[in-house]
């Protein structure tokens, strides 16, 4: 078989970013295609920014079926798009591409994983409703703020050392009847909007190996107020440690990275895949053992 054949027959998809290499997603696509015995390619794909608007423009004819794409990519990746469904239009980023009938789809993955997370971690999360409070106004805070909001939490405040980000970032809440229900506020109101609230959720990357501590006192956060940390870097950051020993019910951020690999595997390969043990089995060993790996 020639090698254009060979390369039709196999799908082939992959993570775009810069920088590129930390990526997990190539062990997450390269468990399922094991588990689920496809043919399938998944690389990581490192897209200098100031070549992203290209090589997105030259995506429909680049012979992949579709792509995850990660920071700083998520907004150029958006703009490029034929297709754009509600939630990545709302977002203004994507993070999974496909190509369908010649046209380049995007949606964004990262607020269904984001809540799949929380309903595999702690069922019934959001049965008591908000208040919530997000940590950080970046990228990932948008995401979760948008979840929080589409499953009814309210109020949700955002706190942020940016205030104007913050208010960017609140605006993005809309109740189900279309009304905000969003906040922005500074760390200094963290004390008070901790005693009411019901779930809490820190999108910063501090925490993060290499990144400063988040340093926040949990005294005032009622026992049974959900938190959850987007970072998985090290899987039981300082943050979630501290709920745990203090009682309250935890989510990790490793899953959300892993819920949210899920629609786009199914797009490029057919299947919609499990979360389960082998796979944070698989991920994890990957993690250096100072982070939680084994
Ligand atoms: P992402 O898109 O991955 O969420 P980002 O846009 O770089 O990442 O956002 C990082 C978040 O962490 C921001 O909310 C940032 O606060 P600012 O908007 O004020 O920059 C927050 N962050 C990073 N370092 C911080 C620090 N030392 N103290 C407080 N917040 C910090």
């Amino acid at each position: 078989m020639s090698e254009r054949n060979e390369a039709d027959i196999i799908p082939r998809a992959g993570v775009v970013g810069w920088p590129v290499a930390h990526s997990r997603s190539p062990v997450i696509h390269g468990h399922w295609l094991a588990r689920y015995g496809l043919k399938g390619r998944y690389d990581r794909i490192a897209v200098d920014p100031a070549e992203a608007e290209a090589f997105f423009a030259g995506f429909r004819d680049s012979g992949l079926v579709g792509a995850n794409v990660t920071v700083p990519h998520k907004e150029v990746a958006a703009r490029a798009c034929d297709v754009l469904d509600p939630l990545a239009q709302s977002l203004s980023a994507v993070n999974t591409l496909w190509v369908e009938n010649g046209l380049l789809h995007g949606t964004n993955t990262d607020v269904t994983g984001f809540l799949a997370n929380l309903d595999a971690e702690a069922p019934g999360w959001d049965a008591g409703g908000g208040p919530a409070v997000v940590l950080g106004a970046g990228g990932a805070a948008r995401a979760v703020v948008f979840g929080l909001a589409a499953r009814g939490l309210a109020p949700i405040h955002v706190v942020n050392r940016t205030r104007a980000r913050a208010e960017a970032v609140a605006a993005l809440a809309k109740g189900r009847d279309g009304h905000s229900v969003g906040h922005a506020h500074g760390f200094d109101d963290l004390p008070q909007l901790l005693s009411r609230a019901r779930v809490l959720v820190n999108t910063t990357s501090l925490g993060m190996a290499g990144s400063g501590p988040l340093d926040i006192d949990l005294s005032p956060l009622p026992h049974d107020a959900l938190v959850s940390d987007i970072v998985y870097v090290p899987l039981e950051t300082p943050l979630l440690a501290a709920a745990r020993m203090r009682g309250n019910p935890v989510a990790g951020g490793l899953g959300m990275l892993l819920h949210q690999a899920a629609p786009g595997f199914a797009r490029w390969f057919g299947v919609f895949p499990e979360v389960d043990d082998a796979l944070y089995t698989a991920v994890i060993a990957t993690l250096p053992p100072e982070a939680g790996g084994r």
